[in-house]
C-alpha cells in the first residue's frame, strides 16, 4: 500500500469550530503566548495555564470531527495514511483515523510536571489544581509548550521521508519544528496544500489547492480514491 503522509495544523479544525491561532481572531490575539503556554507561565501562575486549558478542553469535547477528518480516515481504505498533527485536539481520532502522531501532545490527556512521558487520560473537562502523578507531582496538560522539546519530532521527520503523497492541511508553517517537516519529503514526492491562504513552500511537486479544509481535503481524497471516472 502506498503510504500518504498528511501534517495537519490548527485550520482543519476551524470549521469544527475551534480557533486557530493566527487567523484574525485567533488564539493568540486573547492570549499572550507568555502568560499561558510557556513552562515560566507554569512557574508564575499554574492556576491560570491550567483554567486556560480546561478551558480549551471543553471546546474540544464539544466540537466534532468535520468533513476533512472524516474524508482523510476514508483515505485508510485504499492508502497507508500517517497523519502527523500539530493539533491538540482529538478529532482525527474520532473521525476514525488509526494513526496519529501528536508533535504538541493532545488535551484530553495529562502529564507529570516532572516526568513528560508520565501521562494520563483526563475524564471530563476539568483537571483540577491538587491532582498529581503517581510521583506526586502536579499534573498538567499534556501539551508541548513553547521552549519545550518536541519528543516525536525525530520520528515525524523520518515518517515523512517515506512519503508516497504528502498533504498539508490548514497551517501557517509559523512554528518549527513542525514547519521544517516538509523537507524531510523525497523531492520527486508530490506534495499537496490545501488552505484558504496558502503558505509559501519553496519546493517543487506542490499543487496548491487553496479551499478550506472541509471542500479541499475531501476533492483530493475522492481524486486519490480513484472516484472521480
Ligand atoms: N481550512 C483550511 N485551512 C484553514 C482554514 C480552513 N477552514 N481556516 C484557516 N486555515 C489556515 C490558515 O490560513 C492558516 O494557514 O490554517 C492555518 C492556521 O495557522 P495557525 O493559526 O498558525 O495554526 P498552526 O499552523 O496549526 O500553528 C502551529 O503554533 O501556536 C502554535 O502550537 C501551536 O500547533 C500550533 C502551532
Amino acid at each position: 500500500m502506498k503510504r500518504v503522509v498528511v501534517l495537519t495544523g490548527a485550520g482543519i479544525s476551524a470549521e469544527s469550530g475551534l480557533k486557530t491561532f493566527r487567523d484574525s481572531d485567533g488564539l493568540w490575539e486573547g492570549y499572550n503566548i507568555e502568560d499561558v503556554a510557556t513552562p515560566e507561565a507554569w512557574e508564575r501562575d499554574p492556576a491560570l495555564v491550567q483554567d486556560f486549558y480546561n478551558q480549551r478542553r471543553k471546546s474540544v469535547l464539544a466540537a466534532e470531527p468535520n468533513a476533512a477528518h472524516f474524508a482523510l480516515a476514508k483515505l485508510e481504505e485504499r492508502y497507508d495514511v500517517i497523519i502527523i498533527t500539530q493539533n491538540i485536539d482529538d478529532l482525527h481520532e474520532r473521525a476514525g483515523s488509526t494513526k496519529v502522531v501528536h508533535l504538541h501532545g493532545i488535551i484530553t490527556r495529562s502529564q507529570s510536571s516532572v516526568k513528560a512521558s508520565l501521562t494520563y487520560p483526563i475524564d471530563g473537562w476539568e483537571l483540577k489544581m491538587g491532582e498529581t502523578c503517581e510521583l506526586g507531582s502536579q499534573l498538567r496538560a499534556h501539551v508541548v509548550w513553547f521552549g519545550e522539546a518536541v519528543p516525536m519530532i525525530e520520528t515525524a521527520a523520518q515518517i515523512c521521508s517515506q512519503a508516497d503523497v504528502f498533504i498539508l492541511v490548514g497551517t501557517s508553517l509559523a512554528v518549527y519544528p513542525a514547519a521544517g517537516l516538509i523537507n524531510y519529503v523525497p523531492r520527486d514526492v508530490t506534495k499537496y496544500i490545501i488552505d484558504p491562504n496558502l503558505p509559501t513552500v519553496g519546493n517543487k511537486r506542490v499543487i496548491e489547492m487553496p479551499y478550506k479544509a472541509t471542500i479541499g481535503v475531501p476533492m483530493l481524497v475522492d481524486e486519490l480514491m480513484g472516484n472521480n471516472k
